[in-house]
């Protein structure tokens, strides 16, 4: 009996060699240095703790190219903000969509649309983002959020005076989510549904819970662990689709293009209900899950400083001079002109993001290629390997930002009180400064319409009530444990007061 186990214990321990020689992985001529960590999980765990402290540590001791190990993946990390553009422009040799979409169909559980079925008509959907979001009908699309904003706030206003308390998240959360959701989606046009359910405003808050509970769980799927493993999740994914399967989208008025033309063209390509609907989830969260802590950071930065409240006021003041304040029958206009000459909130907002994105950009590298930096050095890049940019390490440099923990609201706005684009590193001007976007092929094509969603909630909030936080003493930091996903949220909510404001001020 005890030799059979020695023979057990040997064949197994045997194994447990061969796996780890099998998982070692020898830098080759020309690689860059090679960060392995512990076995199977390599740096992963370090990671997952302060993936910004990681990354700063490998590079003072390895320089600005180095390569990583993380969940059995190699990581090979571009920290020079001048070789930024050089990574963004290698579409020869590296691939977003091959990441990008793998982890959209783990998660979201769509169809795969790089198979060949889907490709050519996946592309056409894909052209449909920059058609819909940017040049001329952004315009319609902020107009359409500006009148939900308002409809949203309206509920809220007739209400008597005083003061109101909420958690400033909630309150950020509450108002744009559904502002956002009405303008995607359109709005209920009031009939039932079809299971006899009155829908209005208690689908959307049930609407509202469900997207937090799925995007709550993002860090674990992003992570790897199957969305079946996350039942409140699944189930959070799976009602939001439900309300946005084809036949609820129809019952709505005032869609947008962007949603109406993806719907066309998912019914042309023959995917099956559900499918389609989880595509729509997929667009609900690219399009709401950044921009609601973005709105909280704006608001929250902006009520606790008193210089930047006094600017931002006065910014709005001087645009929407002359309107009405509570009068229903005028709602608040605001032309495209007036949105772009509102610089300081645009400066506010930019600031925001820069304190609290902390996205990772990821291409996979075709084949087997050389990289060359922008210092004229070469890398040899392997391939299958992941080639990634942080830009949170541009966001945070002391040298390009001075105190770059700090809120500054004009930070963005040159003397004149313009938009600032110029920004250096040892005395270079750089062209990647601010990116919370992203950049190249990947770069968010609802970028325009996520800052004129946030400078019109700003607008309306400080134009209709008096706002206060309760204890502007603390000093809330980003949650880091959602690093590498986009825009950090707050750690936990901060009470606000607010109270409708009476008076047109000057
Ligand atoms: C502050 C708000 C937002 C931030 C910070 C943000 C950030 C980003 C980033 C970093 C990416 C690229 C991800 C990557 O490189 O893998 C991205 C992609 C995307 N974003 Fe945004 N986003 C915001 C708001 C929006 C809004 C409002 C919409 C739509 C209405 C939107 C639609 C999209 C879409 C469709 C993609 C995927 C693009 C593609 O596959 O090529 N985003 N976003």
């Amino acid at each position: 009996m005890a030799s059979f186990l020695i023979v057990i214990i040997s064949v197994v321990l045997s194994l447990f060699i061969v796996w780890i020689c099998g998982d070692w992985r020898k830098r080759r001529t020309g690689e860059p240095p090679l960060v392995s960590g512990l076995p199977f999980i390599g740096v992963t765990l370090d990671y997952a703790r302060d993936p910004l402290g990681l990354i700063r540590d490998t590079r003072k001791k390895y320089g600005d190219v180095f390569t990583c190990k993380i969940v059995r993946k190699y990581f090979t990390f571009i920290t020079d903000p001048f070789s930024f553009s050089l990574v963004v422009r290698q579409s020869k040799n590296l691939d977003f969509q091959k990441f990008a979409m793998g982890f959209s169909q783990r998660v979201f559980g769509h169809a795969d649309f790089t198979s060949p079925v889907f490709s050519g008509s996946y592309r056409e959907v894909h052209s449909i983002f920059r058609q819909t979001l940017q040049g001329p009908p952004l315009q319609e699309l902020a107009q359409s959020m500006l009148g939900n904003l308002q409809a949203v706030l309206g509920r809220g206003l007739s209400r008597e005076h005083g003061w109101v308390e909420e958690g400033l998240q909630n309150f950020t959360n509450r108002i744009m989510f559904e502002a956002g959701f009405l303008t995607l989606f359109g709005r209920d046009a009031g009939l039932l549904r079809s299971d006899g359910v009155k829908c209005g405003k208690t689908c959307m808050q049930k609407a509202a819970q469900d997207f937090l509970v799925f995007d709550r769980a993002f860090p674990a799927l992003a992570a790897g662990v199957p969305i079946g493993l996350c039942m409140p999740a699944w189930r959070a994914r799976e009602a939001l689709a439900e309300e946005l399967l084809h036949d609820e989208l129809h019952r709505r008025n005032c869609i947008s293009d962007l949603i109406q033309r993806r719907m066309d063209a998912f019914d042309r390509m023959h995917l099956d209900e559900t499918g389609k609907a989880r595509t729509h989830v997929c667009m609900l969260w690219a399009s709401q899950a950044n921009t609601l802590p973005a709105a909280f950071w704006s608001l929250y930065y902006t009520l606790r400083s008193a210089e930047a409240l006094a600017a931002a006021r006065s910014e709005v003041h001087r645009v929407l001079s002359g309107q009405a304040l509570n009068d229903p029958d005028r709602p608040v206009s605001l032309s495209r002109e007036q949105l772009d000459s509102m610089t300081v909130l645009e400066s506010i907002i930019e600031e925001a993001l820069r304190l609290s994105s902390a996205s990772i950009m990821i291409r996979v590298a075709k084949d087997n290629f050389t990289l060359t930096l922008d210092s004229g050095e070469t890398v040899a890049i392997r391939k299958g390997d992941f080639i990634a940019l942080y830009p949170q390490l541009i966001h945070l440099d002391p040298d390009i930002y001075p105190d770059p923990t700090e809120f500054k609201y004009n930070r963005f706005l040159d003397e004149r009180g313009e938009r600032k684009s110029n920004f250096f590193k040892n005395g270079r001007r750089l062209k990647h400064f601010l990116v919370p976007f992203g950049s190249g092929v990947s770069e968010c094509p609802g970028r325009f319409f996520a800052v004129n969603e946030i400078k019109e909630f700003l607008t309306l909030v400080l134009w209709f009530y008096d706002l206060e936080l309760d204890d502007i003493n603390t000093d809330l930091v980003p949650d880091g444990t959602r690093a590498g996903l986009g825009i950090l949220p707050p750690p936990r909510d901060v009470l606000l007061k607010y109270r409708r404001r009476t008076e047109t001020a000057g």
